[in-house]
């Protein structure tokens, strides 16, 4: 694990609020898919989590799609490229890659990150990816392009129908009877519960408030599902759980 200064060499808006954020460093080295960083900001002491959507470990860059939330992320947002910010990582243990023949990704909003990363590594090792993505309202449509790179198309909902199918992600995945031997989703906990109950096999990444971000302070424990006197670390443990592993 390292804390590096790390370079900006893009930071654009690609949606409503939501930006693309291209850095380069030596932290890169480490990287597995649905890992996170943890980005300090001027002025706050608790870091912001944010998922390393994507990496390029020969060129040592990595990419983070990111909403603006409140005034860290905002800050983010206001950095140029040249400009450098302090990122500790990787954390978290990230989507195993496992053996399928099909696979299905499925993001919410600012869950869609971590999947890009994912999506590619599954279709190197032959498996077949489907993406499918669900946003608030067309403005909010975001990540199409990083999934196209990869010679994926996703689906694409939207809850008020000005983009793609009308409904959620889950709503689409049955409407469209798109189907995978194994799931992988981040996102919203709504989305997620849907997943749990529409997947048998996968898993699925939580976004939860977090303070240290590398297990020391307890400020992110979830509950085991079966055994209820145990709790996991989402910073540590997680933010991946195997479906049906730990309370949403
Ligand atoms: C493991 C992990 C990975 C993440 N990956 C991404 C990502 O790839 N892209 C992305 O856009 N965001 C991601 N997030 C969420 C991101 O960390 C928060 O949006 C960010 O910390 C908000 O900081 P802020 O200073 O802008 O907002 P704050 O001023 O801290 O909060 C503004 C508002 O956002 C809410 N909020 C803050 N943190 C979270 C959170 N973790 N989840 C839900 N609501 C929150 C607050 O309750 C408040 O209402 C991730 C979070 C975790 C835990
Ligand atoms: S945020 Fe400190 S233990 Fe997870």
């Amino acid at each position: 694990m390292l804390d590096e200064k790390v370079l900006i060499i893009e930071n654009s808006l690609i949606a409503a609020d939501t930006y693309r954020m291209v850095l380069q460093g030596e932290i890169t080295e480490e990287f597995k898919p649905g890992q996170f960083v943890n980005l300090e900001i001027e002025g706050y002491t608790l870091r912001r989590p944010i998922s390393i959507s994507s990496f390029d470990k020969q060129n040592k860059t990595f990419t983070l799609l990111y909403k603006v939330l409140g005034e860290g992320t905002q800050k983010m947002a206001e950095m140029e490229p040249g400009q450098k910010i302090k990122a500790l990582g990787a954390l978290g243990n990230g989507f195993p890659i496992e053996k399928a023949a099909s696979a299905v990704l499925i993001g919410g909003g600012a869950g869609t990150g971590p999947l890009v990363q994912t999506a590619k590594e599954l279709k190197d090792q032959g498996t077949e990816v489907k993406v499918v993505l669900g946003f608030p309202t067309k403005a909010d449509v975001y990540g199409e392009e990083d999934f196209e790179k990869l010679g994926i198309t996703p689906y694409v909902s939207t809850d008020d129908g000005t983009y793609g199918f009308k409904g959620n992600a889950i709503d689409l995945i049955k409407a469209e009877g798109i189907t995978g031997e194994i799931a992988y989703a981040c996102g919203p906990k709504r989305m997620l519960m849907a997943v749990e109950d529409t997947f048998e096999r996968g898993y699925i990444s939580l976004d939860i408030r977090m303070a240290c971000g590398m297990g020391a302070c307890m400020a992110c424990v979830c509950k085991d599902k079966e055994d209820k006197d145990k709790y996991y670390r989402v910073c540590k443990e997680g933010p991946v759980f195997k479906i049906g592993q730990v309370e949403i």
